[in-house]
């Protein structure tokens, strides 16, 4: 099932979910500026509201981050994630993450077969959305989320995901 057949039922429900989210997370991070502590809750947050909606949100399948690897120049680490295994490091320009980073731009895959150079960590991911953490015009992090069907993420995801990762930027300290 793809967006559109429920269309507002699903607004509805996806913009007072996800707005939660941002609520949850503003409410955690308060007194709190640790990066690994404030990635992992935001993950349980997403990996939980994606799987409360209907489909094709709930068919959200690896939820997390990659971060900036302070032991190799232009090179991100896994982070705090839900969902299976996944690569270790991507380097910039590699990969969906690895173009988000060097690029600084959200990048929506619809499809992932179609995204050249994509990092196929797991078979399952059909689509997928990587939205920089930018911090003082740097690329500290990165927001990955992948879903089991292509076209699971829409502007509406881009949108609240920036508006995420700006929330994360000014709330945690860095690597
Ligand atoms: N697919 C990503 C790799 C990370 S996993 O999706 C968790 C990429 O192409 O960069």
């Amino acid at each position: 099932m793809v967006r559109g057949v429920y269309e507002s039922a699903h607004n509805a429900a996806w913009n007072k979910r996800l707005r939660r989210v941002i609520e949850q997370a503003t409410a955690l991070f308060d007194g709190q500026r640790n990066w690994v502590c404030n990635t992992a809750n935001t993950a349980s947050l997403l990996w939980h509201a994606f799987h409360s909606l209907p489909s094709p949100s709930n068919l959200v399948n690896w939820a997390g981050f990659y971060v900036l690897d302070a032991a190799v120049a232009n090179q991100l680490i896994l982070g705090p994630f839900h969902g299976k295994v996944a690569c270790q490091t991507i380097a910039f320009g590699r990969g969906v993450c690895g173009v988000a980073a060097a690029s600084g731009e959200t990048q929506l895959v619809p499809d992932v077969e179609r995204f050249p150079g994509h990092i196929a960590c797991d078979g399952d991911s059909k689509s997928e959305i990587v939205v920089p953490v930018i911090q003082d015009g740097k690329v500290v992090a990165i927001i990955d989320i992948d879903c089991a069907v292509v076209n699971g993420f829409d502007e509406e995801d881009r949108q609240y995901l920036q508006q995420l990762a700006e929330l994360l930027a000014k709330s945690c300290d860095w690597i």
